[in-house]
């Protein structure tokens, strides 16, 4: 990881003296002011609920440029690896930080298919879940059991352990992911086809039958490896920073990508595609757009248009129009183009774009829009769009974990407070009370 380089100091005045913090600059975008020494020289903390102007770390894996709707893995634009690459290469990209060569992709290829199948003793865990359990709990669950399983990876002080570890979550999410479907569905379990590639292996695992044969459709399986290589990173985002933030306490990396899971859940964060899909069945009708547009921009009305705004991209986000590319493309095949859904979601992505209200806050159509779409047309229930997102994000979270590994500045993450509770009370004997 090519390090920061520092640039003159930023000195700042605290009425009774001035201090003097270093300024570092990365390869692109913002310059930071390193206030690790702030605290010791000043008494002072910085206060950023939510983190909104607070680099938490140096990162060589993924760029965002919000005001340009710029997404770079590795220095490589999302748009030309949508066009040309495809996930498994991209998550060699991510975890190695170079596109691999011919023999390299055939090898890392061949080590994530021979580590698709789960210990059959695992099976154990879905059968304990209700069948009407929301598939994230599923999957966040087998995931942390993993680490009951494979002793032989938890070691993320040995080099070996973490990569073999790496690798079976890169293989194992989609086969726990199709798992959490078929039991959902009541139909039995169909393991990991080799034969197959990833997205293929995935949608055979979840829409084949042991009574009939099935061949993946080639349009679908293109698409379904497209939303996995757009979801497959996205720099600091919440779940990303929660995996970096368990993986610095020293917990085993089954352990930190389930927290990362957890954490994805959310319908501000991958929980949206979900939540995106059913305000658009909610909707039902394009004219009952104005109503909701309405609502979004009522204060007092905690309704927000699932799907839209984001906290860095203040204009497109780059995932989206290629998304957009790929809903058309399947919705063409699958003769659903005229679906009622996608004239809701077409109409209000109209108006969003033309509204002074989103025009002003900057309200784009982010990742989640489209996706659920594709998602809803391949037969997907809606439950099962953010374990999909999951699954995708898996090699991005493995990615910083193992960057953060390997950080000489790492330490255990620990933020302070701004405190404002009581001061100093004094016991009181209940009968004084
Ligand atoms: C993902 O971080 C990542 O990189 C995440 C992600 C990834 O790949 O990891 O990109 C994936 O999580 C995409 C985002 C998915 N979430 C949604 O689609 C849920 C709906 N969006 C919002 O909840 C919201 O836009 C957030 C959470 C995404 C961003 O919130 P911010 O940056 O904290 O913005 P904000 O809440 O401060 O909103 C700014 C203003 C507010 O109005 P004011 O208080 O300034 O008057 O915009 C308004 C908000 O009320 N606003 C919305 C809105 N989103 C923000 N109004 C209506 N509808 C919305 N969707």
């Amino acid at each position: 990881m090519t390090s920061s380089k520092s640039k003159k100091n930023v000195s700042i005045d605290l009425g009774h003296k001035c201090i003097e913090l270093p300024r570092l600059s990365g390869s692109i975008g913002p310059d930071v002011i390193d206030i690790r020494k702030l605290y010791n020289n000043s008494d002072l903390f910085t206060f950023d609920p939510g983190f909104t102007s607070t680099a938490s770390c140096e990162s060589a894996i993924t760029f965002i440029d919000g005001d340009k709707g710029t997404l770079l893995y590795r220095g490589y634009s999302i748009e030309e690896l949508a066009q040309k690459s495809n996930y498994l290469e991209v998550c060699y990209l991510l975890l190695y930080g170079v596109l691999p060569k011919k023999d390299e992709l055939l090898n890392f290829t061949q080590r994530v298919t021979r580590h698709t199948m789960l210990h059959e003793q695992m099976i154990y865990f879905f059968r304990g879940f209700r069948r009407d359990a929301h598939p994230m709990a599923i999957i966040c669950g087998v995931q942390g059991a993993m680490s009951s399983f494979y002793h032989d990876s938890l070691d993320i002080n040995d080099p070996w352990q973490r990569e073999v570890a790496s690798i079976r979550m890169i293989a194992k999410l989609p086969t726990i992911v199709a798992y959490a479907y078929k039991y959902s569905t009541g139909q039995p379990f169909v393991y990991p086809d080799n034969s197959l590639d990833y997205a293929e292996n995935f949608l055979y695992m979840c829409f084949s039958v042991p009574s009939e044969k099935y061949v993946p459709n080639s349009i679908l399986a293109k698409a379904m490896d497209r939303i996995f290589l757009l979801h497959a990173d996205h720099e600091q985002n919440a779940s990303t920073s929660t995996v970096r933030l368990a993986g610095s306490s020293g917990a085993n990396p089954f352990a930190c990508i389930a927290a990362g899971i957890a954490c994805l859940w959310g319908p501000a964060h991958g929980g949206a595609n979900e939540a995106c899909l059913d305000m658009l069945k909610e909707i039902g009708t394009v004219d009952k757009i104005p109503k909701y547009i309405n609502r979004a921009k009522d204060k007092n009305d905690p309704f927000r248009l699932m799907g839209f705004g984001h906290r860095v991209y203040k204009s497109f986000d780059p995932r989206s129009k290629v998304m957009k590319e790929s809903a058309d493309e399947v919705l063409n095949l699958l003769g659903v183009e005229n679906n009622s859904i996608l004239k809701v979601a077409k109409e209000l992505e109209r108006i969003a774009l033309e509204d002074d209200y989103f025009i002003e806050k900057k309200l784009y159509p982010n990742v989640d829009f489209y996706s659920g779409i594709i998602l809803e047309a391949m037969g997907f229930s809606t439950s099962m769009f953010t374990p999909i997102f999951a699954l995708a994000r898996t090699v991005g979270w493995i990615s910083h974990w193992m960057e953060m590994l390997s950080d000489p500045n790492q330490k255990i993450g620990r933020p302070r407070q701004l405190y404002t509770g009581p001061a100093y009370n004094s016991y009181i004997k209940i009968d004084e009370r």
